[in-house]
C-alpha cells in the first residue's frame, strides 16, 4: 500500500487541499479534503484522483491538459458523481507544483458547504437580533402585569356580586398565563453552569422524559457513538434544547399517518466543521430524526424564529430556545424536512483536549 505523503504546513488549513503526482495519482490529502471526500487518507494514497468520480472524463481530460502544459485553472461549479456516496458539487483551483514527486495542487471548497456557513451565519446574526427585541419586549409586558394582577386581586376583594368574579379571575389567570410566557422568554439568561457532559446522558434523559410523555406514540432508536469524548457545556441547558428537539419530533410523528412514530437518536464525530467563521477540528454530532409528516413548507425557513408555531396550542418558543442554548455552546442548528423524514442536526465543538481524549478512546481514529 502506498503512505501517504506528508505536507505539514497544509494540515492546518480549513480548505480541502489535493495533491497530485505527474500521473494524477493522490500523493496527499489533507484532513479538511478526507472529510470533503468521505475517504480516509490511507485509502486514497496512491489512487488517480479521477478515477474516485464517475463520468469524470472531462475533469480527467482538464487535470492531464493542467499537468501536461503547467498550467493552473479555476473551475467553477463542477458535479463529480461518486458510487454509494452524494455527489460532490464543487469550485476547484488547480495549481502547478514542482516539489518532489507533487505536480498539481488542487484546492476544492464545497458549495453547498459555502451556501451552508452563509446561511448559518445569516440565522445566527437574525438570532442575536431577535432575541435582544424578545427580551425588551418581554421586559416591558412583564412590567405592568404585576400591576395588572394585583389591581384585578383588590378589585375582587371589593366585590360585592360573587358572579363578577369571574371576570376578575379571567384577568388573573391570563395574566399568569402571559407571565409564564414572559418567563420562558427570559430564561436563556440565567449564567451558565460549566461542566462536563457526557452526551449520551443527556440523550437518555431525554429519552425516558419523552417515553413517559408519550407511552404509547413513539419509538425512540439509539444509535449512537459511545465512544464520543464528554463535552464542556451546561447539562440543562442542553437537556432541554435536546427536549425541545425531541418533544417536536414525537408531537409530529405520535400517531402520524396511522404508523407508530419512530425517532432516532444519532450522535457521531464531526471533522472540519465551520461554525460562525470559526473551523474547529472536530465536533460532535447529534441528529434528530423522526418519520412524521414534516415541517409545514411555508414555516420551514421560519421554524427557530421566535412565536412561530404551527401546531394547536405551540408557543413557538421551543426551537429559538433549543437554538440560544446550542449558540451558548458555540454550537450550530439546522434542519432538513420532508414527509417522512425530518432531520434536526446539533453540532457541538470540540475543545482541544476533550478531543485528544476522545481520540484517544477511539479505535482507528486518527
Ligand atoms: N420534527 C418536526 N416535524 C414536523 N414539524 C415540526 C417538527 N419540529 C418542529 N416543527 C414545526 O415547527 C414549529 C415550531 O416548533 P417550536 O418547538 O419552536 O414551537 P412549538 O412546538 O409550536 O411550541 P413550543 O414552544 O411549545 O415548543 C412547530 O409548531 C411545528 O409546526
Ligand atoms: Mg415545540
Amino acid at each position: 500500500m502506498n503512505a501517504p505523503a506528508t505536507f505539514p504546513g497544509l494540515e492546518l488549513l480549513g480548505t480541502a487541499v489535493v495533491v497530485l503526482d505527474a500521473e494524477l495519482r493522490v500523493l496527499y490529502v489533507n484532513p479538511p479534503a478526507e472529510s470533503l471526500l468521505e475517504v480516509g487518507a490511507r485509502q486514497l494514497a496512491g489512487q488517480r484522483f479521477p478515477d474516485l468520480f464517475a463520468q469524470a472524463r472531462q475533469f480527467d481530460a482538464k487535470l492531464r491538459h493542467a499537468i501536461a502544459k503547467n498550467w493552473g485553472f479555476w473551475d467553477q461549479a463542477i458535479d463529480l458523481e461518486r458510487a454509494g456516496l452524494a455527489p460532490l458539487h464543487l469550485n476547484c483551483l488547480a495549481t502547478p507544483a514542482e516539489h518532489a514527486r507533487a505536480r498539481l495542487v488542487l484546492e476544492l471548497r464545497s458549495i453547498d458547504q459555502r451556501l451552508r456557513i452563509e446561511r448559518e451565519e445569516r440565522s445566527l446574526t437574525q438570532a442575536v437580533a431577535n432575541r435582544e427585541l424578545i427580551r425588551n419586549l418581554a421586559h416591558e409586558i412583564k412590567n405592568p402585569l404585576g400591576g395588572l394582577r394585583g389591581s384585578a386581586q383588590l378589585l375582587e376583594r371589593e366585590l360585592d356580586r360573587p358572579d363578577l368574579r369571574e371576570y376578575t379571575q379571567v384577568i388573573i389567570k391570563e395574566a399568569d398565563r402571559l407571565q409564564l410566557l414572559m418567563d420562558r422568554l427570559l430564561t436563556p439568561h440565567r449564567p451558565p453552569h460549566i461542566g462536563p457532559v457526557n452526551v449520551h446522558e443527556v440523550c437518555e434523559r431525554v429519552r425516558s422524559l419523552i417515553l413517559a410523555e408519550f407511552p404509547a406514540g413513539v419509538r425512540i432508536v439509539r444509535d449512537y457513538d459511545t465512544s464520543l469524548p464528554e463535552i464542556e457545556g451546561d447539562r440543562e441547558q442542553l437537556i432541554q434544547a435536546v427536549l425541545n428537539i425531541v418533544r417536536n419530533a414525537a408531537q409530529a410523528s405520535a400517531g402520524a399517518g396511522g404508523r407508530a412514530g419512530e425517532i432516532v437518536l444519532r450522535t457521531r464525530i464531526a471533522r472540519s466543521v465551520t461554525i460562525a467563521r470559526r473551523r474547529h477540528r472536530l465536533a460532535l454530532e447529534l441528529q434528530v430524526i423522526d418519520n412524521g409528516p414534516g415541517i409545514p413548507p411555508e414555516l420551514r425557513e421560519r421554524v427557530f424564529h421566535p412565536l412561530v408555531s404551527g401546531r394547536e396550542g405551540g408557543t413557538g418558543l421551543g426551537l429559538t430556545l433549543a437554538q440560544t442554548f446550542v449558540q451558548h455552546h458555540h454550537g450550530s442548528i439546522e434542519c432538513d424536512s420532508q414527509p417522512g423524514r425530518t432531520v434536526f442536526g446539533i453540532v457541538l465543538p470540540l475543545t482541544r483536549e476533550a478531543a485528544n481524549a476522545g481520540l484517544k478512546m477511539t479505535p482507528g481514529v486518527r
